[in-house]
């Protein structure tokens, strides 16, 4: 029992160390998401949406958000467990190979957990905000660092625009520089993979599941809208905290 325990321990200590664990404000372990079973295994369950699945309406269907919440991001959070079970058996085994196997699905369906955890975050009703300019140090910032809040939109647009394939394109702070950057992932990595000095502020979904059901191919108009339900009250909090 002490040794499954043990091994549990090493397994979540493996798991964030794989970059599942990010700098603030998005999926960090936290209470109501994180079930602890009796012989120490910890799995990782559905947050709840901060809003109503139609809420978002018209920037983003409520179809889309129920499957999006639902289906892609329960997939990702039920692999990822599975994938973290498999884990802790290779390392009560002392199994190397099986332990470097499960890397990949780990990365995948855990950085999927994270990543919709935040993204979540970043959206709110336009009935509570959602859409409104960011105001103070994070506002001061991003004129600072990109010219405007308009010229940081366009950037981010242009470039989540142009990525191939599935990813995210991220609004982050680099906490040693102090500076704003935009960042883009591929597929379901997380931003940490990007440098482990970077936070996410805010995260858009460029994968077809987020937007196809709504706007079909035309992926620039997703973009252009899904800033009509930015949360930048969450940006700004994440910001001060991690730059105080
Ligand atoms: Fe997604």
């Amino acid at each position: 029992m002490a040794l499954r325990t043990l091994a549990s321990k090493r397994a979540l200590t493996l798991a964030q160390g794989l970059g599942f664990r990010h700098g603030g404000g998005g999926a960090a372990p936290s209470g109501e998401h994180l079930r602890r079973h009796a012989r120490g295994l910890v799995t990782f369950s559905l947050p709840d949406l901060p809003y109503d699945y139609g809420a978002l309406e018209p920037a983003i269907s409520g179809e889309i958000m129920k499957l999006h919440h639902q289906k892609h991001h329960q997939t990702y959070i039920t692999n990822y467990n599975k994938a973290l079970e498999q884990l802790e058996d290779a390392m009560a085994k002392g199994d190397a190979s099986a332990v470097v196997g499960l890397q990949s699905a780990i990365k995948f369906n855990g950085g999927g957990h994270v990543n919709h955890s935040i993204f979540w975050k970043n959206l709110k009703p336009v009935s509570e905000g959602g859409g409104e300019p960011p105001h103070g140090t994070l506002g001061w910032a991003i004129d600072t660092d990109f010219g405007s809040l308009e010229v940081l939109i366009q950037k981010m647009n242009a470039e989540g625009a142009a990525l191939q394939g599935s990813g995210w394109v991220w609004l982050a702070l680099d906490k040693e520089m102090k500076k704003l950057k935009v960042e883009t992932t591929a597929n379901q990595d997380p931003l940490v993979t990007k440098g482990a000095t970077l936070v996410p502020l805010l995260g858009i979904d460029v994968w077809e599941h987020a937007y196809y059901l709504q706007y079909k191919n035309v992926k620039p108009d997703y973009l252009k809208n899904i800033w009509k339900v930015a949360n930048w009250k969450y940006a700004s909090e994440v910001y001060e905290s991690e730059i105080a």
